[in-house]
């Protein structure tokens, strides 16, 4: 990584290695045409996410999503979509199998978007016998990757969490979700498959981060998105609700973003980047019961400049988390192309697709400043 300072303009410059992206959901259709390009620019790589309805669960249907991400890539700029299949209770491995070197994505059932088709009972990720179990041993035994959506929405027995009592089968609270899945069900799942590599998406409780400092390693890593290294929860109801803030995992507390931030900018190769950008029309978000997830792949790599600038940890580790160390992880070959950014903010003028009120998406940071800018 490069970085020029131009004491006249008082501008700077960091040139660094194309990042890879570990999570985005790219959708279909118009939102697909708006998204993929947008990536392709900042990203030599990145993991698109399966829950599509239907969801990605067949090598057919994968092929066939990965030429239409290709064809959507008008940008001239080389780009490589990284399919995931879906996990369901059902998921045949046969499939897995045929998909090669792609990844599988963990869904809770029921706690974020496209997850009705989810894994019910977390239990049957390690329950021998189970075809969520038989899919993680061949994910183990060929080197693939399994990434998790690591939220519970049940507590399995009597438990506390945060210093709540639940008791066994009752209905966790967002914000404890997380933390208990980190203390109750990734030590099992470690414990029935120790061979598998596992990626802990969007991680965004303290309790994932301690859990990391302690655990990550070769086979054990995850994503940190930028909106839970940029926001807190007095962001979210500042005002009252803002549904343009709204993502599954939730953004937690204060103590939480510092934890995520902590563990981000302490420069461990287990800890890269995953936007998790989940954009959704307007209409949807601004609605009674809102969906989650929003827009954050118009300024991919720039939010994440901004905040790794914000602490004091634009160097080395800005490239090592956005473009190694998933790229390690993940196999990838190393590249020779850079990206260059710029500290000349912009501001985030409109909606995307406006001319249609099906499909209109309100981005992140709509009408504020983003303080980096890509070079093109
Ligand atoms: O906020 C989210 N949105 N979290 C997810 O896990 C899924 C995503 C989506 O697909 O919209
Ligand atoms: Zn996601």
């Amino acid at each position: 990584m490069k970085i020029t300072i131009d004491t006249s303009t008082n501008s700077r410059t960091i040139e660094l290695k194309k990042p890879v992206c570990t999570h985005q959901h790219v959708r279909t259709e118009a939102t697909l045409e708006l998204v993929v390009p947008m990536i392709a620019r900042r990203f030599r790589a990145a993991i698109i996410m399966p829950n599509l309805k239907p969801p990605v669960t067949t090598f057919t249907h994968l092929e066939q999503y990965k030429e239409i991400i290709h064809r959507a890539n008008t940008t001239g700029h080389l780009f490589t979509p990284m399919m995931t299949l879906y996990l369901t209770d059902n998921l045949n491995p046969g499939e897995v199998d045929l998909c090669g070197h792609h990844a599988v994505k963990y869904y809770p059932r029921g706690l974020t978007t496209n997850s009705a088709d989810g894994v019910e009972n977390p239990q049957a990720l390690w329950s021998k016998g189970s075809k969520p179990h038989q899919v993680l041993r061949l994910l183990a035994s060929t080197g693939k990757v399994l990434i998790l959506h690591a939220a519970d929405g049940f507590a399995r027995e009597g438990v506390i969490v945060r210093g709540t009592q639940y008791h066994a089968d009752e209905e966790l609270d967002p914000y404890d979700q997380e933390p208990h899945f980190m203390r109750e069900t990734l030590p099992r799942i470690i414990d029935a498959h120790p061979e598998l590599k596992i990626e802990v998406a969007h991680l965004s409780t303290k309790e994932g981060a301690e859990f990391m400092q302690k655990n990550g390693g070769k086979r054990l890593g995850c994503s940190i998105t930028c909106h839970h290294l940029l926001n807190d929860r007095r962001d979210v109801m500042r005002g009252g609700f803002r549904p343009h803030l709204d993502w599954r995992p939730v953004i937690q507390p204060k103590d939480n973003t510092q934890a995520l931030q902590e563990l981000c900018f302490s420069g461990h190769p287990f800890v890269w980047l995953g936007m998790d950008s989940a954009p959704h029309p307007r209409k949807v978000k601004e609605a009674a019961c809102c969906a989650t997830g929003v827009l954050t792949a118009h300024a991919g790599i720039e939010l994440y400049a901004e905040a790794f600038e914000t602490f004091g940890a634009l160097d080395q580790r800005f490239e090592n988390f956005a473009s190694n160390n998933a790229a390690n992880f993940y196999g990838l070959a190393d590249t020779d192309t850079t990206i260059t950014l710029v500290n000349k903010p912009w501001k985030v003028r409109g909606s995307y697709l406006s001319g249609n009120p099906d499909e209109e998406i309100i981005p992140y940071r709509l009408g504020e400043e983003v303080l980096w800018r890509l070079v093109e």
